[in-house]
């Protein structure tokens, strides 16, 4: 990977149009794993979620830092947010619930 100027900007995540010189640059400033680079360019956070420009910034990183690919970090998936009912969250705080043995007329 040289450092020639580039006419055209290689394009390396298309859901968020991060280029290869974002990469690069941000790697060159201390990025050394995928989740820094992923909060600090968005890359991997599009409708994708990371399909196509995860598997090219992990080559980019290995080449540049001189790693194997599998110690990049890989940012971890979180959870969707599950919603639970409210009443549950109202039992630890010993409050009647109406319809639950509660007085409807108090
Ligand atoms: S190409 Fe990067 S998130 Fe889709």
């Amino acid at each position: 990977m040289g450092e020639e100027v580039r006419k055209h900007p290689i394009i390396i995540c298309r859901c968020r149009d991060v280029t290869l010189d974002d990469v690069l640059k941000a790697i060159d400033e201390g990025c050394e794993d995928l989740e820094c680079i992923k909060r600090r360019l968005g890359l991997g956070m599009g409708p994708c979620q990371g399909r196509t420009c995860i598997p090219l910034v992990i080559g980019i990183m290995a080449r540049r830092l001189g790693k194997k690919p599998d110690e990049l970090l890989i940012p971890k998936p979180r959870a969707p947010v599950t919603p639970i009912p409210v009443s549950l969250l109202l039992k630890s705080v010993d409050v009647k619930v109406e319809g639950e043995g509660g007085d409807e007329n108090a």
